[in-house]
This record gives C-alpha cells, structure tokens and sequence, in this order.
C-alpha cells in the first residue's frame, strides 16, 4: 500500500512519457544466445509487443523470430531497422556482442529510442561517455542488463549496507572464477577482439564489481593497479575446444581470460578485485565487506555468475561477544531476468529513472577499463572520467 502511494510522487525525470494507451512497441538489435531471453520476457508483458528485429548475419533474425509467433519485421543491422520510422519504436533491447554496444546504443538514441543495453555497457570508458552524451542529449531512458541485482539476495546486500550494522566499510574483496568456463556456446564472439574486446573482465568481472559498488553507493574509482592474462584460452588443448573438436578457437582468443586489480575508491574504501573464466583452483574467494562494526561474507558460486552463493555470515559483536550471524538464502519469487526487462519497460513507460543507470554503471566500466589499460601499462594509473 504504501509503496502504491510513494509511487505516484515518483519523479518524472525523463523528456517524454509515450502514449500508455497503446502497446510499448520494440526491437530487438542482435539475435543471438541472450536475446533469447529478451524474448521470452518481452512475451510475458501485455503492455508489449515486439514489432522488429535485426542481425547482421543474413537469415539469422528471420529464424529466430521463426519459432514465436509473432508478427516481426527483421532488418540486416541496427541502421536499416533504426532508420524505419514506420516502425514507430519506443525502445530497443542491444543484444549484440560488446563491441557494437555503443554504436547501436547512439544510433537509437540518436533517433529518440529508449535502449536496454545487455551487460557490460560497452568495452572502454571512453564510450561509455559517449553513451552517457547521447543519453543526455536524448532525454530518453538507458539501462544496463544487470538481472542480478533484482535478486532478493542481491538486495539484501544492499539493505545490510544500508542499515549501517557494518559501520564505516574500508575493505572489499570481490571477484569470482570458474575453474574451466571460458563461454563459447555457439561460436567465438565471447572470445575475439573484434567481437568481444573484454573477456572474463567484461562478462563476469561487471557482475562482481556491481555486487558490490552497488551496495555501498557506487564511490568513485580513483586509481586501479591491473593485471590480466590469457593463459587457457590460448591453449588448443584447452577442455571446452577439445570437447567441441575446435583447437582452432585458441587461435582466435584475444581476450583475457583472468585479471586482478586493486582499486582505491572514493571514501577510503580498497577494492581487491579477481576473475576468471579459468584456473587451477575452485574459486578465487568468496566476496568479503569489511567494517568498522562488522564483516559480511557472501559465498561465491562454483561457476561465477554473479549471484549469492549460499547462506551470508555477519561477523559481530553482541554485548562484547564475538558473534556470527547466518543470513539464509531468500527465494526469489519473479525471476530477476523479468523483473531487469520489467522495471526498464516501467522507466519508459513513466519517463522515470533508469533502474540500472549509467550514472553508475559509468564507474563499473571506468574500474574494467582502468584494469586493462593499467595491466597493457604495467603500472597503476588514475582513473579519469570527464563530466559527463
Ligand atoms: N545478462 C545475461 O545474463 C547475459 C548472458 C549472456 C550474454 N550476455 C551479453 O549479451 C551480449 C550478446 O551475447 P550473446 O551471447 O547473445 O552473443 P551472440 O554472439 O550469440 O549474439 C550477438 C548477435 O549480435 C549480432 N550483431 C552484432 N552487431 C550487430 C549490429 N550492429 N546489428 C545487428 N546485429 C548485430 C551478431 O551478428 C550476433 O548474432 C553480450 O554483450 C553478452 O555479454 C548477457
């Protein structure tokens, strides 16, 4: 009840709301494996109705939109559906590999189309800004595909935080790894640099760093010291390669399949930070909050994906005793993935606030860039990001 009246004095901070009389109409950029995904949850909302799609490979949109039924007019690239004003598009979901994020994301915005960009946002920081410039200049809604953050697990991070029982935080320790689950499900687009041009930084490394900047507020980052290397993906007799009868694929791996860093942030807060796709080891640690009055400790999982692991521990003091209290795992009712395409719909909808905003996400990016260019550099660097 209460949250129905909060609602109404929502603020509208966006230039335009459309036309809630009528169906959000849609299209999908990029038709590969996530855009599956976007699909579904697209089917699930009645306000809805997905009336174009495009991908560069020839035929591919056409098949895919083949198995719905639906009625989709499919396009060869992000310009021709974009340049369609017949089409009458309120948004767009960016499904393609990282590399093309940005490009699309400033074409839609360009054309006055709100735009849900799969994670990460884009590869470097400097797009990142100019998404930001567009978004601005546009007045319509950007939103990054982080799902995990509308687990209820994921929120209770944040409520803990926010609680203050941990008092000043000064230490974090994130990451995550997977022993072998370097991501080449159909094909390579995870693992060159024309396609993907971040590897396990970028496709897992976002989730770890949102975790827990989202948590704590999203400090600024000031400086980062990096490291990344590519010692499996490059191996022809890597597992996965072998399994599929493709060593070639080590051939065309120009990413980073591990990093690490070490990242000061704003308000004397110490970022330790790895990841990996693969490694000789289970898992690089479990995420660990350090505070004044407490440490949180939030298990990783066996092959990182950006969710709590299993039961939380506080670590405290009661009355002077040393104290630990479990914090057990909440089933979430509605799967995150609904509720990321749900609450983006809902920002267009009304012309609110973004749910998962650049004006955060911007400093998610910034750290993955900062690794990079500090681990090509060998050294730390500062973390610079122009106003924006
Ligand atoms: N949120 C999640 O859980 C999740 C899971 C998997 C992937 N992803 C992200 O989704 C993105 C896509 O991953 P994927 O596995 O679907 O990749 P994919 O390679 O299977 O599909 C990408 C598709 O985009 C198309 N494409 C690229 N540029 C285009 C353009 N300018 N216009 C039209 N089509 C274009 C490609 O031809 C390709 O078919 C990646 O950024 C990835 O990190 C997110």
């Amino acid at each position: 009840m209460a949250e129905n009246i909060l609602d109404r004095f929502k603020e509208v901070t966006k230039e335009t709301v459309i036309d809630t009389s009528r169906k959000v109409r849609v299209g999908i950029i990029g038709t590969g494996w996530i855009a599956e995904a976007h699909m579904n949850s697209y089917l699930k909302q009645p306000d809805v109705e997905v009336v174009a799609g495009a991908d560069l490979v020839e035929g591919k949109a056409e098949a895919f939109f083949a198995g719905y039924d639906v009625d989709v007019k499919c396009y060869r690239s992000h310009r021709e559906m974009l340049d369609d004003e017949s089409l009458q598009l309120d948004a767009v979901s960016i499904c393609t590999y990282n590399r093309t994020h940005a490009e699309c994301a400033i074409y839609a915005l360009n054309k006055g189309i709100s735009v849900l960009i799969e994670k990460p946002m884009c590869v470097t920081l400097e797009e990142a800004i100019e998404i930001r410039k567009a978004e601005k200049a546009s007045g319509k809604v950007v939103s990054i595909g982080f799902q995990p953050r509308f687990d209820e697990n994921m929120k209770m991070i944040k409520k803990i935080v926010e609680s203050g029982v941990l008092g000043k935080i000064y230490y974090i320790q994130t990451g995550g790894g997977r022993r072998r689950g370097i991501p080449t499900p159909f094909g390579t687009t995870f693992i060159e640099d024309r396609t993907a041009g971040i590897g396990a930084l970028g496709d897992i490394g976002c989730y770890s760093l949102d975790m827990v900047l989202n948590a704590i507020g999203y400090p600024k980052p000031l400086t980062v010291s990096g490291y990344k290397s590519n010692f499996f993906g490059t191996r022809p007799d890597y597992c996965d390669y072998a399994a599929k009868g493709k060593p070639e694929y080590a051939q065309k791996f120009q990413v980073d399949d591990f990093a690490a860093a070490f990242v000061r942030l704003e308000g004397d807060i110490i970022l330790d930070f790895r990841i990996a796709w693969a490694m000789n080891m289970d898992t690089p640690g479990d995420t660990i909050i350090l505070g004044t009055e407490a440490g949180l400790r939030i298990p990783s999982t066996e092959c990182w994906n950006g969710s709590v692991g299993g039961a939380m521990k506080l670590y405290h003091e009661v009355c002077g005793q040393q104290t630990e209290t479990e914090i057990p795992i909440i089933k979430t009712k509605e799967d995150p993935f609904d509720l990321k395409v749900r609450s983006f719909l809902d920002a267009v909808k009304n012309g609110t606030e973004a749910p998962v905003p650049t004006s955060q996400i911007i400093y998610n990016q910034a750290i993955l860039d900062g690794i990079f260019k500090s681990a090509e550099a060998g050294r730390e660097i500062e973390i610079q990001i122009p106003e924006c």
